[in-house]
């Protein structure tokens, strides 16, 4: 974050769930990561007697207006209101609806300017991630808080909706491909199917439940002792048990079939399925290696993602990112 003399900008990290979609709307753990990618916004203050305003894809919209984004910014302004209005941009390079958390990073990264230029340099990181909050709530009804945690960690955390974030600091790092199904999905939606499978069928949706934390409790040991094997027939364990509740489509297990003959690890849908983005596991390598075999099996399935016309790129995800000292409290909802 830095601040000039009258702008103040805020950043985010876009995210991938490694594990525990779904199911951490039910208050099953999930391994998550803030990746390069992300959002940024900057904010000034208004000058006195002018709306607040936000600018972003091309378009100025006003508090007051009837849309979502409208609505989503009014409700971040109105965490802690202020007699001052501010004029706030905002841009990400995560797609919309690819399932890489591009609305909450671009919640978490207007919430850090407004923090900013509101109440002066260092935003109150606790006010930070109840606005951002407010905002995502207004486009996915009834979030985990998973996306928002992990816009604003930056690193690999444990999630649990109700008890908080755990930063998880191993001494590896992961590189993963990240391919974009080529449709978007509706949060929203899909949350609400799974919602409908539960109570047509609470027996199918316990066990579903009860893999994934099984799964997510086992990631967690492989993560920390650096086994990228087993990580990676976590995650299509994980893909197996999202794909029985229906989420997955056939682009997707294209996408998985194709990481997996390259020579991924593993491969799985992330975020919300029913499109959005794939991860395939290139594998784990000693933290701030340069030109791991990790780096470049997940180079080389990007590039087998994107001769297949899928979109795609190759992300490290830092282990050890920060001391681990921190520990967000994240009330989810
Ligand atoms: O599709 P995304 O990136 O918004 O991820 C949604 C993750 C879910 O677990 C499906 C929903 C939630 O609120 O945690």
């Amino acid at each position: 974050m830095t601040t000039e003399a009258s702008s103040c900008e805020g950043t985010a990290s876009g995210k991938v769930i490694l594990f525990g979609e779904h199911a951490v709307v039910y208050a099953v753990p999930g391994i998550a990561a803030g990746i390069d990618r992300g959002a940024r916004a900057k904010a000034t203050r208004a000058a006195s007697g002018e709306r607040s305003s936000l600018l972003m894809s091309g378009r100025t919209l006003t508090p007051d207006e009837d849309s979502d984004h409208a609505r989503a910014f009014r409700a971040l302004l109105t965490v802690e209101p202020s007699c001052m209005g501010v004029h706030v941009e905002a841009s990400a390079d995560v797609p919309p609806g690819g399932g890489l958390g591009c609305s909450a990073a671009l919640g978490v990264a207007i919430a850090r300017a407004v923090e900013s230029a509101t109440f002066g340099d260092t935003p109150d990181e606790a006010r930070v991630l109840e606005r951002a909050l407010a905002w995502e709530r207004v486009f996915h009804g009834n979030p985990s808080g998973i996306d928002t945690a992990a816009a604003i960690a930056g690193t690999f955390l444990l999630y649990e909706r109700g008890a908080g974030t755990k930063p998880l600091t191993p001494p590896y790092d992961v590189w993963l491909a990240v391919g974009y199904s080529g449709a978007s999905a509706s949060t929203k939606q899909m949350v609400e199917g799974i919602a409908r499978i539960k109570d047509r069928n609470p027996d199918l949706f316990d066990k579903f439940l009860s893999g994934v934390r099984a799964i997510v409790e086992n990631a967690r040991l492989a993560l920390e002792a650096g086994d990228g094997r087993a990580l990676g027939q976590l995650m299509d364990m994980n893909q197996m048990l999202l794909a029985g509740v229906l989420l997955s489509t056939e682009a997707i297990e294209k996408m998985c079939a194709i990481a997996r003959s390259t020579g991924a690890l593993g491969a799985k849908l992330t975020g919300s399925g029913g499109g959005g983005s794939v991860i395939a596991l290139g594998g784990i390598c000693p933290r701030g290696e340069r030109r791991s075999a990790a780096e470049e099996l997940a180079v080389r399935i990007a590039a087998a993602w994107s001769d297949a016309g899928f979109a795609a790129f190759p992300t490290r995800i830092h282990g050890s990112h920060n001391d681990g000292a921190t520990s967000l409290e994240s009330p989810g909802q």
